[in-house]
């Protein structure tokens, strides 16, 4: 198995999306939160997973090391569908965003954030995106939010990592 120790880039700066990102470790899941402006009215889901080298890391550490990647699986929500008669679960894939941590490839603090859509490659997004300062000022830890991801939210507290913002 792939652990993707080092985020990957194609010749022209693009990220590469790993192939088994979904054998990674499962943050979260958020259901209709609307900080993204979504374009669409159904509520949908949103699927966070970690590297696992990054994941390891953080749970002794409470922190984010270099070359972390973050990956933001946006899925559609159905209610109807084979025996379902209440509540939502899983569509299709509405589209994907990645956010990585390389010290060495991008400035200020290391971070860049990604579009993929539906492509296995990904443009970075430019800094004067929203995508930066909304993670830089609202994340719990090091541009990410952590205080939605509650296994982690326990660590950072015990470690004592949390930034203050909400
Ligand atoms: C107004 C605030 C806001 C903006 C703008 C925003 N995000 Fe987020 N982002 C969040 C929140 C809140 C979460 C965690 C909730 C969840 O599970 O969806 C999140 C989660 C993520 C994650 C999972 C890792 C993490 O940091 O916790 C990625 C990757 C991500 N966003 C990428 C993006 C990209 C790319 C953009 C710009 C196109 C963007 N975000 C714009 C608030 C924002």
């Amino acid at each position: 198995m792939c652990l993707m120790a080092q985020p990957r880039y194609t010749a022209d700066g693009q990220l590469t999306l790993p192939s088994d990102y979904r054998e990674w470790i499962f943050l979260s899941s958020g259901l209709g939160m609307t900080y993204a402006q979504s374009m669409q009215m159904a509520p949908a889901f949103t699927n966070v997973f970690v590297n696992p080298a990054a994941y390891r890391s953080f749970v002794s550490t409470g922190k984010w090391p270099d070359k972390t990647m973050l990956v933001l699986e946006i899925r559609a929500s159905a209610s109807k569908g084979s025996i379902n008669q209440g509540g939502s679960y899983q569509g299709d894939v509405v589209g994907i965003e990645g956010e990585v941590k390389d010290q060495a490839k991008f400035p200020g603090n290391g971070w860049a954030f990604f579009g993929f859509g539906k492509s296995s490659t990904g443009k970075m997004l430019p800094p004067s995106e929203d995508c930066y300062s909304c993670h830089a000022e609202h994340g719990a830890v090091d541009n990410t939010f952590v205080q939605f991801y509650p296994a982690l939210l326990g660590i950072a507290r015990q470690k004592g990592t949390l930034s203050g913002h909400n």
